[in-house]
């Protein structure tokens, strides 16, 4: 085991900043000045998914949070962060929730066995799976059971997102859409799963503040 790996990683960086510079002798100069993204990426923290090298973009173009099976959790302090970051204060154009196909969150989510900590993180898929239960067990083959359950476990993310008070907020003050999407670490192409949410008519209305003002605390 080579146990100074790491170095590697501060080397790469160095050639990469020099390539920057080497196209562009201003490209940190313009990055510095100013943070305007028009996308939030709610990815999975996968190794395989980056969220700029798959959608072929450049730093500064994408707000990211990844966690694992990328989930929306409603008590996550650091979602409701940087989603409130993004949308309030960046004021992103579009969430984009991306999952992936063989996720291994989810498809540890399938099994009946503790997995450590992350054990009760898993659980929120869970709950997917039994709400979409009939669905998925009329699907005999284990992987593209797995696969449909990435593909409902970004939809329910999607919903997730709709139910909070900061992005109703921002559909009554601002434009917002929410996309659902799913990432195929076969073949590296995103499936747009045709999921936009863009007011609160697409969650029930027993999830709906019909009293937010714009200026309340969270
Ligand atoms: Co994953």
């Amino acid at each position: 085991m080579n146990m100074n790996s790491h170095l590697e990683l501060l080397s790469g960086n160095k050639r990469w900043a020099l390539s920057k510079l080497q196209d562009d002798p201003n490209y940190f100069k313009k990055l510095q000045a100013i943070q305007r993204p028009e996308y939030l990426w709610i990815g999975c923290s996968d190794s395989r998914v980056p969220a700029n090298e798959v959608t072929n973009t450049a730093p500064g173009d994408i707000f990211v949070h990844r966690n694992i099976a990328n989930m929306v959790v409603h008590t996550d302090m650091n979602l409701l962060s940087v989603l409130d970051y993004a949308v309030t204060v960046l004021k992103v154009k579009h969430v984009i929730v991306c999952g992936h196909y063989g996720c291994g969150g989810v498809k540890a989510a399938m099994e009946s066995l503790s997995f450590g900590f992350v054990d009760s993180w898993l659980r929120n898929i869970k709950d997917v799976y039994v709400k979409y239960f009939k669905e998925l067990e009329a699907i005999s083959d284990k992987e593209a059971r797995a696969d449909r359950l990435v593909e409902l476990n970004v939809i329910e993310q999607v919903r997730n997102l709709a139910k909070t008070k900061i992005v109703q907020r921002a559909w009554r003050n601002d434009e917002l859409k929410v996309h659902g999407w799913v990432y195929g670490l076969n073949d590296g192409i995103i499936k747009n799963l045709e999921l936009v949410f863009d007011d609160v008519e697409n969650i029930d209305s027993i999830y709906r503040y019909n009293n937010l003002q714009g200026n309340e605390q969270l």
